[in-house]
């Protein structure tokens, strides 16, 4: 097979857009073209000013600075490029039905669909198609039977190459991947197409860490890591609420199972619930698989990942309600972040999302601060929950006026100021640095502090006055707090 020249991804958002810029950085001889139906977002993506690209990644800028007009292009035109290319990424959307058949459930592959469909129609000539969206196993069949009916003359192979990359680290997860899972067919040409990309990553990954499977290892693989990932979550959070009875605290005891090696220290970090747009969906989705295939008890096991996540934002809502005296109508409650996790601006199945959702359910007052994601996200995250709630804590319904009870603040302090509680949602670094000692004089008192992420130093904060609340941390300290 002749080495690949030129590539094109159908889908330039939190995969495609990192993924692709770091090929064309990687491998300045072969043209990339990333495309999308959104031309919003194509236009950010050209932005000359890299403030406004619209991801935002740690060092993401920096590489697209480097790559963007020499080999790394973003365009509207779909055919165009697809035409152009040898090797064709899919990395487009895959959300869970919000809709008829395995609604709330199955992943929506109509996306993947409509990609396999115009490739099969523009295509003028033998195309690699590469699944870089996270699928459930046996897609690639579906994806080969449209591109058979409609190609005519032309052969396609289809490759499952998923992506594990994590947001907020993705460029550092690109450069140094663990492992690049590449799955195929195990005949002849399929063998070749695999060789294919393995060589473009081979530019810069060693060829112990390209790992080459059948494609239904590969597609089911991804459902998996995702689904082992989430369940320590959901293993350690369950954990914190049997330590904030007992006394016992979750770092504590994350530490001291972590250093087991058969263990292992990561993903162990209790917190008010994983957020994010693949945990949840892909679980949701390996549980529809499990249910299709016969296999309820399977599926029952993997749900409880995802039900034990939505009780760990449930009991974080609730613990704030309790403590403020049963109600939080007419309260001001502060939120430190809306993002998912720190270092993105993607707010996608957040936790501030449903937090939110349960605190405006008892009429709370919020006023949120996020360092990454402007006002008109965070309206949308709310619509979008409200519609689909997804889980048996959200589906009560809202005061008429939620709107006006959102009130988005530029910067933190102003969040702060006589607020009846803070909350914190995401992990930014820059909570840390803020200074507590003025933000306590200023807040109603008893001033609550409920640290979602336990980044805070507990102690310090109930030296300056403040009643704090940490994850998974005991009774004890809960109790020594409020007597201090
Ligand atoms: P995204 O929603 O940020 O981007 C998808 C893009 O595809 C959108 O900009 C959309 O306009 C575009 N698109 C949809 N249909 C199209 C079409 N027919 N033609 C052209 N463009 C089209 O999604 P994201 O986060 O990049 O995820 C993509 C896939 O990667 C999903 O399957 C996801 O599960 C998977 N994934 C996501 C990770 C993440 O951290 N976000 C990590 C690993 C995998």
């Amino acid at each position: 097979m002749k080495k690949i020249t030129s590539i094109c991804c159908i889908g330039a958002g939190y995969v495609g857009g990192p993924t692709m810029s770091v090929i064309a950085q990687k491998c300045p001889e072969i043209k990339v073209t990333v495309v999308d139906i959104n031309e919003a977002r194509i236009e950010a993506w050209n932005d000359k000013d890299l403030d406004k690209l619209p991801v935002y990644e740690p060092g993401l800028a920096e590489v697209v600075d480097e790559a963007r007009g020499r080999n790394l292009f973003f365009s509207t035109d779909v055919d165009k490029a697809i035409q152009e290319a040898e090797m064709i990424f899919i990395s487009v959307n895959t959300p869970t039905k919000t809709y008829g058949v395995g609604k709330g459930r199955a992943a929506d592959l109509k996306f993947v669909e409509l990609c396999a469909r115009q490739i099969a129609r523009v295509a003028n000539g033998d195309k690699i198609v590469v699944e870089k969206s996270t699928l459930p196993v046996r897609t690639a069949e579906s994806v080969k039977r449209i591109l058979k009916a409609e190609a005519g003359e032309h052969e396609f192979q289809i490759l499952s190459n998923p992506e594990f990359l994590a947001e907020g680290t993705a460029i550092d997860d690109l450069h140094n991947a663990d492992r690049m899972l590449i799955g195929g067919d195990q005949d002849e040409k399929g063998q070749e197409a695999i060789q294919a990309l393995v060589d473009v990553y081979a530019h810069w990954l060693p060829k112990d860490r390209l790992i080459t499977t059948n494609l239904w290892s590969s597609e089911l693989s991804k459902l998996t890591a995702n689904a082992f990932l989430a369940q320590r979550v959901s293993s350690i959070n369950a954990i914190s609420a049997l330590c904030e009875r007992t006394g016992a605290d979750v770092d504590e005891v994350a530490n001291a199972i972590g250093s087991d090696s058969r263990i292992g220290p990561k993903f162990l970090k209790s917190s008010v619930g994983f957020g994010g747009s693949c945990f949840q969906k892909d679980i949701l989705n390996l549980v529809y698989l499990c249910r299709h295939f016969g296999l309820p008890e399977v599926a029952d096991y993997w749900e409880q990942v995802v039900a034990m996540n939505d009780y760990q934002k449930h009991r974080f809502a609730k613990q704030i309600i309790d403590t403020l005296f049963n109600t939080v109508s007419g309260k001001k409650i502060a939120f430190l972040g809306w993002a998912f996790k720190k270092d993105t601006n993607d707010t996608r199945e957040s936790a501030a999302i449903y937090v939110a959702h349960e605190l405006l359910q008892d009429r709370a007052e919020i006023h949120v601060y996020d360092p990454k994601v402007p006002k008109a996200q965070m309206f949308r995250d709310m619509e979008y929950l409200i519609e689909n709630p997804g889980s048996v804590y959200t589906e009560n319904p809202l005061p008429e006026n939620w709107r006006d009870l959102i009130v988005v603040h530029e910067e933190p302090y102003t969040a702060m100021d006589s607020a009846h509680a803070i909350a914190v949602l995401t992990e930014w670094d820059e909570f840390k640095t803020y200074d507590w000692a003025s933000i306590y004089a200023k807040m109603l008192k008893p001033a609550f502090v409920f640290d979602g992420r336990n980044i805070l130093d507990g102690e310090a904060m109930a030296e300056y006055g403040f009643e704090f609340r940490g994850i998974g941390k005991g009774l004890e300290k809960a109790r020594a707090n409020v007597e201090a």
